[in-house]
């Protein structure tokens, strides 16, 4: 979310600046970068489960927290209006 919004790519709103209480940060992680973050805590899913559109792959881009990730990630942005 912080990259998006520092680099004004379109797509991530953030309206509550990544305190996980907006989901207008919704993006899709494929699974095979699932090592890469903590799972989503019970605050996140709850948020993720009324979004249309949701799916197994949700995710709010607030939450995903990188570290010391030394690979490329790649995200879907989900239309956030
Ligand atoms: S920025 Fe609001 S939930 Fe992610």
């Amino acid at each position: 979310m912080s990259a998006s919004i520092e680099n004004n790519l379109p797509g991530i709103v953030a309206e509550c600046g990544g305190s996980c209480a907006c989901a207008t940060c919704h993006v899709y992680l494929s699974p095979e970068y699932g090592d890469i973050f903590a799972e989503p805590t019970e605050e996140e899913v709850d948020l993720i489960e009324y979004l249309e559109g949701s799916t197994g792959e949700s995710r709010l881009s607030c939450q995903l927290i990188v570290g010391d990730a030394d690979r490329e990630i790649h995200v879907r942005v989900a239309d956030s209006r």
